[in-house]
């Protein structure tokens, strides 16, 4: 079989014909948890992992996993096991941290959008560091810090101008975005945190954008930074780090990545021989590879234009295709013999809701079929758009598995809901 390629060793593979997650058959877990269904390989977390710590060894450094990417619990508990830190956008990402034993010390809070509650929630806690926005972020910051008796860690986000070649809604570091303070008005920021007695100024931090697939906007960004603290250094600001953000690209069709080894050499040589520590904020490289979804073909249908395979998912459980033109690669549990040229689209009321265009599958209705590299920004991003239960998760260790998120029920759908007094 053509598919066999992938080593048995791979996360996920082809045994005997059929796709396993490490020794453990989908087809089974199909049965066993119904679908749609989320799978992830601890094996692949724990390997994306030491990838990264392997090329980092030697620099001191903190890599801080980006919740947002995937904030299973599950996951969470076995990221802070390996040594993670945490980057953070949300109150409800940093209860998820703590409640999965993540440590307060290494967690830093990013986003444009910080409310008060979060930042006195995040403030009693006793976090690393907040990535400041804005000079409005830094005022605020700095009240709730004085009223709490405390003072707030912070690094200064700094937007460098830099085009990075992904998708524009994936783009963060260009002149025009939300996010970070404009390199040229950044000066002022750094002088007023300087005067303020709520707030320490412990880094300068950046994330230009995600799934780069490229060395050079880095290169660029992580520059003008390094530039920035030397400047800053000078007037009086003593930083212990330097964040380069997260973004690092994964393969999911062909593009070719640079090793994580190349990045690293980048990064340790715009640090050269400052004596700061090094953060880093990856999310989808770290759990991108290590997920699947799991889902059944319901109906194929066959239009004058076209062949679907009408799948149980659609973009309530991933949204990358409909959102970015996403693609990803979409295999047979169990392939058949005769192929053909399929559209695979969910049964969500919406025409975007295609998970895949074109693919030459060999599969019949009630196949199933894995949608690869699902594990960041797949769960995560999903809705109960027409009011769809979320999918159960179940995490696989060799042959061993363990469900870390049970399916929903309509009942949950409806839980929060309020029926008034009828009138
Ligand atoms: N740090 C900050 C401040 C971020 O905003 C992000 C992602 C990360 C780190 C982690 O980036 P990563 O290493 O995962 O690329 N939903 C999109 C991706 C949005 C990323 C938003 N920020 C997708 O599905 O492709």
């Amino acid at each position: 079989m053509l598919r066999e390629h992938r080593a048995a060793t791979a996360p996920f593979h082809y045994r005997k014909g059929e796709l396993h997650a490490e020794a453990v058959a989908l087809n089974e877990l199909a049965v066993r948890f119904d679908t749609p269904l989320y799978v992830y390989s601890r094996q692949a977390v724990e390997q994306a992992y030491a990838r990264f710590a392997q090329a980092l060894a030697g620099t001191p450094h903190q890599i801080c996993y980006a919740v947002k990417a995937n904030g299973s619990l599950a996951l969470l508990r076995l990221l802070a096991k390996l040594g993670a830190g945490f980057d953070i956008v949300s109150g409800g990402e940093l209860e998820r941290v703590l409640r999965a034993g993540g440590k307060p010390e290494t967690v830093v809070f990013s986003g444009v959008g910080k409310r008060e509650i979060e930042i006195r929630r995040a403030l009693a806690v006793g976090i690393r560091c907040f990535n400041v926005e804005s000079a409005a972020e830094l005022e605020r910051i700095n009240a709730i810090a004085l009223g709490m008796q405390k003072t707030a860690r912070v690094a200064l986000r700094i937007n460098p101008e830099i085009q990075a070649q992904t998708h524009p809604h994936i783009h963060t570091g260009h002149s025009k975005s939300k996010f970070g303070i404009h390199a040229g008005f950044a000066e002022q920021v750094v002088r007023r945190a300087l005067e303020l007695q709520g707030v320490r100024l412990v880094g300068l931090t950046c994330h230009i954008g995600s799934q780069i697939t490229d060395l050079a906007p880095y290169t660029e960004a992580w520059r003008c930074v390094a530039r920035l603290a030397d400047r800053y250094a000078e007037f009086g600001a003593p930083l212990e780090h330097l964040d380069f953000g997260g973004g690092f690209g994964i393969r999911y069709r062909d593009e070719s990545i640079p090793d994580l080894g190349e990045f690293a050499a980048v990064a340790r040589e715009v640090l050269g021989d400052r004596e700061l520590q090094l953060l880093i904020e990856p999310g989808r490289a770290l759990v991108g590879a290590a997920g699947i979804l799991l889902t059944r073909v319901e109906y194929v249908k066959t239009t004058p234009y076209a062949k679907l395979l009408v799948t149980d998912a659609g973009m309530t459980e991933l949204l990358r295709p409909a959102l970015y033109d996403a693609w990803h690669d979409v295999r047979e549990v169990t392939p058949g013999t005769e192929t053909a040229l399929y559209d695979v689209v969910g049964p969500v009321c919406e025409s975007a809701d295609v998970l895949a265009r074109e693919r030459r599958l060999a599969i019949g209705a009630g196949g199933l079929l894995a949608i690869m590299d699902c594990g960041a920004y797949g769960a995560s991003m999903g809705s109960n758009y027409n009011s769809r239960p979320r999918p159960a998760e179940v995490l696989v260790d060799g042959a061993r598995v363990e469900l870390i998120r049970r399916r929903e029920t309509c009942n949950d759908l409806m839980a929060l809901d309020i029926l008034p007094d009828e009138r």
